[in-house]
């Protein structure tokens, strides 16, 4: 048995493994090397952050200095001077939807260089399976770190939702939250994972072979002592919880008016807020650094659009470039498309519903037309099927102008050869477009293909009867050979001109 399945595995053949090593190799180089040199501030991660995220200050400070500290941490460690008792600073990130937070931590982990997994909290709590597929989000480190145990371990693992693995979201369902908060619990601090799961066979089949090819025993476990863990929610009850506390604890007092909830008060959030929520005490106690993300107003949107390095209207730009179509947008277009991004209350998610809205029918109608720049202003934002129209109306119409002036060449050139004119008749005119069209060419190629025979049977006529100018009609066109041939017999039995104005 052990032999087929080893003649099995060896059947896969392994064409190029030098290639895919080599790239391998260099990733997970890079990875240590950066992390070697780690020597940024907290001031430094910030100004990178600033590049690409809008507003945020107070996250985008908190999480540098959070983050600054661990992986001044971890390059003592990655040398052999780690301190033994290290409290890890894992980071809660609170606000809502679209604001930026994932978009936070992406930037992170490319700032510093250093492999990074991110998944929904719910996934955990809805398949009900809690165990394992925590710890998967550790080997999918490993995955990430191309294989290399040790840059794994100092990765980041960054959970969305964990606002659903509140008791509250759960009441009355039999999959409980709290499962997968004591399953974090362990991760968060300090546990060892193995790196192949039990259900993963082909896992277990590698390293069975692994072991049989004589390969060192490989390492059987990741642990997370050095792993950033940062969980993000939008937590929308909070506010009130907050507020209904600070109420509480000024004994009537109102301090911020007595209705509505503003929206910063989020952030005056402490532990036993989370845990009203419905978070243990010992999960939301692993979480010390806690940050707080703001919603974006319409002028954050507009810089999101215009000053972010990710912005999406780069996105659409280089699409649009692919077809050699350079695409603007004036100021006032973008203040408008992040007015109508408001409405749809999904943060800087929406700029990019509304830039779908206002471009999708340019971008399928205008790649491979004569249309070289698209700017988009106001007007197109609120109307972009209208623009669309006028456009593709004018590009009819300078297609119309250029055929006019390929056929112009056409008759010039004729005239230039062989000093007779053709003249079309305007029917003639839209019937040599129309055959064009319909072969896919050029009406000037067109009419040199159709005309060959012209220029030697138009000066045998002009010879016999001193006629210069010939006039064609939409019929004439269709028949081509036979109107030349009509014509050259007339020309035998008149001396004067039969044909002319
Ligand atoms: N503050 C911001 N500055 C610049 N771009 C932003 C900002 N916030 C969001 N974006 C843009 O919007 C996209 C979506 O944001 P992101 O994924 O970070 O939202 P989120 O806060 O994680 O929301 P959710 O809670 O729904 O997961 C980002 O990829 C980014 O392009
Ligand atoms: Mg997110």
């Amino acid at each position: 048995m052990q032999k087929r399945l080893q003649d099995f595995v060896k059947s896969f053949g392994n064409p190029s493994p030098q290639v895919s090593e080599t790239a391998k190799e260099d990733q997970k180089e890079r990875f240590k090397e950066k992390i070697l040199q780690f020597q940024f501030t907290p001031k430094d991660i910030k100004a990178y952050l600033d590049r690409f995220v809008i507003k945020q200050e107070e996250a985008k400070k908190v999480l540098s200095v959070a983050v600054c500290d661990h992986y001044n941490q971890v390059k003592e460690a990655l040398m052999g001077r780690g301190p033994t008792h290290y409290v890890k600073q894992n980071v809660l990130l609170v606000g809502p939807s679209g604001v930026g937070k994932t978009y936070l931590i992406r930037c992170l982990a490319d700032c510093i260089g250093v492999p990074m997994v991110k998944a929904d909290a719910t996934k955990f709590s809805e398949t009900g399976y809690v165990g394992a597929d925590v710890e998967d989000l550790v080997r999918e480190l490993i995955q990430q770190a191309e294989g290399d145990i040790e840059i794994a371990q100092y990765g980041i693992i960054y959970l969305d939702e964990v606002d659903k693995l509140a008791s509250s979201h759960f009441m009355g369902r039999d999959v409980s939250g709290r499962g997968v908060q004591s399953n974090l619990l362990k991760l968060l601090e300090e546990t060892d994972v193995p790196i192949k799961a039990a259900h993963d066979v082909l896992g277990q089949m590698q390293s069975l072979f692994d072991f049989q090819r004589g390969s060192k025993a490989p390492r059987k476990t990741i642990n997370t002592r050095y792993i950033l863990f940062i969980l993000s929610g939008a937590f929308e009850k909070l506010s009130e919880i907050v507020q209904r506390r600070i109420r509480r604890s000024h004994l009537g007092f109102q301090p911020h008016g007595p209705e509505g909830v503003p929206s910063d008060i989020i952030a005056e959030a402490q532990t036993v807020d989370f845990v009203e929520y419905g978070l243990e005490p010992e999960f939301i106690g692993r979480l010390p650094v806690r940050v707080f993300c703001q919603p974006l107003g319409k002028e954050d949107l507009f810089h999101v659009l215009r000053d972010s390095e990710g912005s999406i209207l780069k996105q659409y730009k280089s699409s649009f470039a692919a077809y050699g179509i350079e695409l603007k947008f004036t100021e006032e277009a973008l203040h408008l498309i992040a007015e109508k991004a408001i409405e749809e209350k999904t943060g800087a998610r929406g700029l990019m519903t509304i830039c779908e809205k206002v471009l999708r029918p340019f971008r399928f109608e205008l790649p491979g037309s004569c249309v070289r720049e698209l700017e988009i202003d106001s007007f197109t934002v609120l109307d972009p099927e209208k623009r669309l129209g006028e456009i593709l109306q004018k590009i009819e119409e300078n297609k119309k102008n250029k055929e006019n002036e390929q056929i112009e060449q056409f008759l010039l050139e004729f005239y230039k050869a062989n000093e007779i004119r053709i003249h079309f008749h305007p029917d003639a005119i839209e019937a040599l477009k129309q055959e064009a069209h319909e072969k896919g060419i050029s009406v000037i190629d067109l009419c040199k293909e159709k005309f060959k025979n012209y220029s030697l049977g138009l000066k045998l006529i002009k010879k016999n009867n001193g006629t210069n100018d010939f006039i064609l009609t939409k019929e004439d066109i269709q028949y081509l050979e036979e109107t030349l041939n009509r014509w050259i017999a007339t020309s035998y039995k008149s001396e004067s001109p039969s044909q002319g104005q």
